[in-house]
């Protein structure tokens, strides 16, 4: 505690942090300078200005200059008594004193190592008492609300450095977009303030997940965007975006000096990159020159305000004119003086050394690079920057969505702490969904981040990085009262907040609370990545990913848990080690990728491996084999950087718009995704790593008609090599959306015409398939509204064709509405994405889970027997957390959904729902060590039956 105090920044000149006493005389020097200007202010006009000549006139508005001239390089920081504060700024009047019992405490505390075990007493919107607290400060309270926290998890508020929650609202409309200026490269004048929508639907989903206060930045359009706003999600009485700022840092209440409001720090967004360049068609070397030329025009006005100031406290006014300053670059002056924290959004090794350069020649430091995928590679450079080196803020594994994430490594938050860099986990939101923040601190603790870092990533870190360590990002006395209480360790999968507390105040008004297994308590055990992390670097962040096959023909896993098998449409556990001893244990032994038996370490199985066979072993050590996982959804197969049209195979022409080419087959053609599939791409290999050995694809349309889908292995280097293509083509798929296409009822229309009406060539042949029955219509639509049109159109269809017909919803974010009519009309859905997001105005209808609502989607469909799959919505690099997804539906559905049809939801289930048929042959196998595939487990080996090899990871 004591350490953190001294780094307080406080008010002063200096550049090194004062001890307290400095700052407070320091205060008392001001406080004298000013309040003999403003006696200077009323003397009478003509005993100032001197009539003798020779001597200088003192300008009428002096004092205010020289007011001016006295902070000119004051610090920003909290008033030097701020930590004996007995209430909040943001205290809302009537929060009851709140008393939180026997909890687990991570307080972020000696470098986050700090655990207590004890209570909580949260008034007047601070932490008044932390751990034991005695009878008597209890006795001074009646009104006290007393929450007992059963000995689980508490933490800080969870604090998010890079959101656009309020500016780049959900659901998103054009009406609501307030994320980019279009006005120029260049505009640190404009303040996310000014567009902050209050009514944004993430504020409360975001904290039903945790996040207590979010950096909302300008988007990154251009090289230098405008302010960011520091706010606390919560809404405030006055339902206004000033209420919901942190510490207003525009309260200085013009140009008129109140040495009670001090200096507070802003935020600045910066871009390099490809984004600016493509917003305004420029270069980097253009970007570059941006940045030097607003920051020389800064440069200037601060040296000329220094000149000013040094002539004018001597009383040296002859021809000073006005004091220089100028509205429109104010801002950028300040960070030039050091009270601007600067966000800067950066990724390559180009543009990191770029901005570094560019410190160094204007002298301002930066706060932090975000994004950042090729820090990691280069740390040497964020060293070398101007003041110290940026914290950088990333993503746990969203990467290769443009030319440069496409380095971006899951091994980074590690790197670059082993580097003595700070790490931050961000969300980007509504990038990502920051409901879920604590999930990419969970992913960065799996992939090798001290557990210690992976908790501050998101509290204290950020919170040291805006320059607020001060009052948040700390379980501490007189820290403002932001907590979390988990249902679990924060950094195990899955862990949901059972409340939350925003300045004391209780933010979920009927938290639903999940049971989870006991061991959740504990923090995760996780795999070691040493081998792949040093690979990573050895090959400049793109280490080789493709599979190599097992060294002899016959492999034996030892030490197996559990064994899950497919049996027909189902998954099943065919084997389980009746204790954990090593005999009970499971031995699996498997030849040219077929395996021959599975058995304890005592069993035939176990001895029909003959000592003198060239085996390989692998020990699980627990472990599992369990059915490779399957991705759907997403461009997966199709497409390899997201934002670089050379590298997909590109969108079919919408035959609803502009129709398909004559050449192509005109109406009656179906385009194939077997034609266009692209193998070996660095997602689709890291998905084969991760267990998801297949993947379902349809060909790419912003319009209605897709195509026909395919199935491949995501493993394979082509679509030649023997078990590449699992099937050719399984189902047509449309997509019914509100925006792309003619209208919502123009498109039923058409699919009435496809299923009723005459039609020719491809179109024909698989229509007649699915009129038969014998294959399903996959339909992308999210809306209650259009997947109600659709069932209707499915029994008007049935009823005339007197068949039923197979029908599958992808994405159906408000498919739980209908989940009784949809289990009725045996309709399946797929969810994509797996956890419900309002993205759109469509897709606003969500059933959030718990805590906010008792049952997640997943469970509210299976509860009325509808057969559900769960896809990715976003681009292939999600691909990888399928395990991820499908033990979170599982956590989330409180013991509901058992571990085989938890796996069900992303294999058999995708296959059945997208008329790919696995009966025929075995599919893959993934073999985990320490865990099964639900768990934090690592995938170690890949049983191929199609392609007769063991391929190990
Ligand atoms: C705290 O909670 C744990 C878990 O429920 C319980 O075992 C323990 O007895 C509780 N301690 C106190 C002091 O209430
Ligand atoms: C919404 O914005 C997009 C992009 O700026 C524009 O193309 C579209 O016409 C707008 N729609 C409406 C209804 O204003
Ligand atoms: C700002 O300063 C003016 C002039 O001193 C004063 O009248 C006004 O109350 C101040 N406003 C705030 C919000 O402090
Ligand atoms: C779901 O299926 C089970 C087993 O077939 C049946 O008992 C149950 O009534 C069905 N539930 C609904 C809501 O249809």
């Amino acid at each position: 505690m004591r350490e953190e105090q001294g780094k307080l920044p406080s008010f002063t000149q200096e550049t090194s942090p004062p001890r307290r006493g400095q700052s407070s005389r320091r205060l008392r020097i001001v406080l004298t300078v000013v309040l003999s200007l403003v006696a200077f202010q009323y003397l009478p006009l003509s005993s100032v200005l001197s009539s003798t000549s020779g001597s200088v006139q003192v300008p009428l508005r002096a004092p205010e200059w020289l007011a001016k001239c006295e902070l000119l390089n004051a610090k920003p920081g909290p008033p030097p008594d701020f930590n004996t504060r007995t209430q909040s700024d943001r205290f809302a009047l009537g929060t009851k004193p709140t008393l939180i019992t026997n909890a687990t405490i991570w307080t972020g505390g000696v470098d986050g190592l700090e655990v207590l075990k004890g209570d909580i007493l949260l008034d007047r919107g601070i932490i008044k008492r932390v751990g034991v607290i005695d009878r008597h400060t209890l006795a001074g309270y009646i009104d006290l609300v007393r929450i007992d926290a059963k000995g689980q998890w508490v933490s800080p508020g969870i604090v998010d450095l890079h959101s656009h929650i309020g500016a780049d609202s959900l659901p998103e409309l054009n009406g609501s977009d307030d994320t980019n200026s279009y006005k120029g490269p260049v505009l640190p004048w404009l303040r996310v303030l000014d567009g902050l929508n209050t009514r944004d639907e993430a504020y409360k989903l975001s904290i039903s997940g945790g996040i207590t206060t979010a950096l909302v930045l300008p988007g990154s359009a251009n090289a230098i965007g405008g302010q960011g706003a520091l706010i606390k999600l919560r809404p405030t009485a006055d339902r206004s975006p000033t209420g919901m700022l942190l510490e207003s840092p525009y309260e200085r209440n013009g140009s008129v000096y109140d040495p009670r409001a001090y200096f507070r720090y802003r935020q600045m967004k910066h871009a390099c990159g490809e984004n600016p360049d493509g917003v305004y068609s420029m270069t980097r070397m253009d970007t570059a020159w941006s940045f030097r030329q607003a920051y020389e025009h800064a440069r200037k006005i601060k040296e000329s305000q220094d000149d000013f100031c040094s002539k004018a406290t001597r009383g040296d006014w002859g021809g000073l004119g006005d004091f220089p300053e100028d509205l429109q670059w104010e801002a950028l002056v300040d960070v030039l003086r050091g009270r601007v924290k600067v966000q800067t959004h950066c990724y390559e090794t180009v543009d990191l050394d770029d901005l570094v350069r560019i410190t160094n020649e204007f002298k301002f430091p930066i706060a932090a690079f975000h994004h950042a995928h090729e820090t990691y590679l280069v740390p040497g450079t964020l060293k070398s920057a101007y003041g110290h080196p940026p914290a950088v803020a990333l993503f746990a594994t969203q990467a290769r969505y443009k030319r440069e994430a496409f380095r971006g490594s899951e091994f980074a938050p590690r790197i670059l702490a082993e580097n003595d860099l700070q790490v931050v986990m961000k969300s980007d939101h509504p990038v990502l969904n920051s409901r879920f923040l604590v999930y990419e601190a969970q992913q960065a603790h799996y992939y090798g981040l001290p557990h210690n870092l992976a908790l501050a990533s998101v509290t204290s870190t950020p919170a040291k990085v805006m320059g607020m360590e001060h009052r948040i990002g700390y379980v501490k006395e007189g820290y403002d009262a932001d907590l979390v209480l988990w249902d679990s360790h924060p950094l195990a999968l899955g862990a949901t907040p059972q409340q939350v507390w925003i300045d004391g105040i209780a933010q979920i008004d009927t938290p639903y609370l999940l049971s989870k297994p006991a061991a959740f308590q504990k923090r995760p055990e996780t795999p070691n990545f040493d081998k792949e992390k040093d690979e990573t670097l050895k090959y400049d962040g793109l280490p080789p990913l493709e599979p190599k096959p097992s060294r002899s023909r016959t492999v034996v896993f030892t030490n197996v848990k559990t064994v899950y098998r497919r049996d027909e449409q189902r998954i099943r556990e065919t084997f389980t080690a009746v204790s954990d001893d090593v005999l009970s244990a499971g031995v699996v032994v498997v030849h040219d990728g077929q395996v021959q038996c599975v058995g304890s370490a005592t069993s035939a199985c176990a001895s029909s491996v003959l000592p003198s066979e060239d085996v390989e072993h692998i020990d699980l050590e627990g472990g599992s084999i369990t059915p490779g996982l399957v991705s759907a959804g997403s461009a997966l197969g199709l497409s390899e950087i997201d934002q670089e049209e050379s590298t997909q195979d590109g969108y079919v022409a919408d035959a609803l718009s502009e129709g398909v080419p004559s050449l192509a087959g005109g109406p009656g053609a179906l385009i194939r995704a077997a034609d266009g599939l692209i193998f070996g791409t660095r997602d689709a290999l890291l998905a084969y790593r991760s267990g998801v050995t297949a993947g379902i694809v349809a060909p790419q349309t912003r319009g209605f008609l897709a195509g026909l889908n395919t199935a491949f292995s995501t493993g394979a280097s082509h679509r030649l090599e023997d078990g590449a293509l699992l099937q050719e083509a399984g189902a047509v798929h449309v997509a019914i959306h509100r925006v792309g296409s003619p209208s919502v009822s123009t498109q039923i229309a058409a699919l009435r015409r496809l299923l009723l009406g005459e039609t020719t060539g491809d179109v024909k042949v698989w229509f007649d398939k699915i009129k038969a029955g014998e294959a399903p219509l996959v339909i992308g639509a999210a809306s209650a509204d259009i997947i109600a049109s659709i069932v209707a159109l499915k029994a008007e269809a049935e009823a005339k064709l007197k068949t039923s017909l197979k029908f599958t919803i992808v994405g159906g974010a408000e498919a739980h509405i209908l989940a009784k009519e949809l289990g009725a009309a045996n309709v399946g859905v797929i969810l994509a994405p797996a956890r419900p997001f309002p993205n759109s105005w469509e897709e606003r209808r969500i059933l959030p889970g718990p805590p906010l609502s008792e049952k997640s989607a997943v469970a509210t469909l299976l509860d009325h027997n509808v057969t559900v799959g769960l896809g990715i919505a976003s681009e292939g690099w999600d691909a990888r957390n399928a395990c991820f997804d499908v033990a979170w539906a599982a956590l989330d559905a409180n013991g509901e959904i058992s571990k085989t049809d938890a796996l069900a939801l992303a294999s058999v289930n995708l296959e059945k729902l997208l008329g790919i048929k696995t009966d025929n042959l075995e599919g893959d196998l993934v073999a985990t060590s320490g865990g099964d595939l639900l768990e934090f487990s690592k995938v170690v080996g890949v049983i191929s039956p199609r392609r007769g090899v063991v391929d190990i990871i």
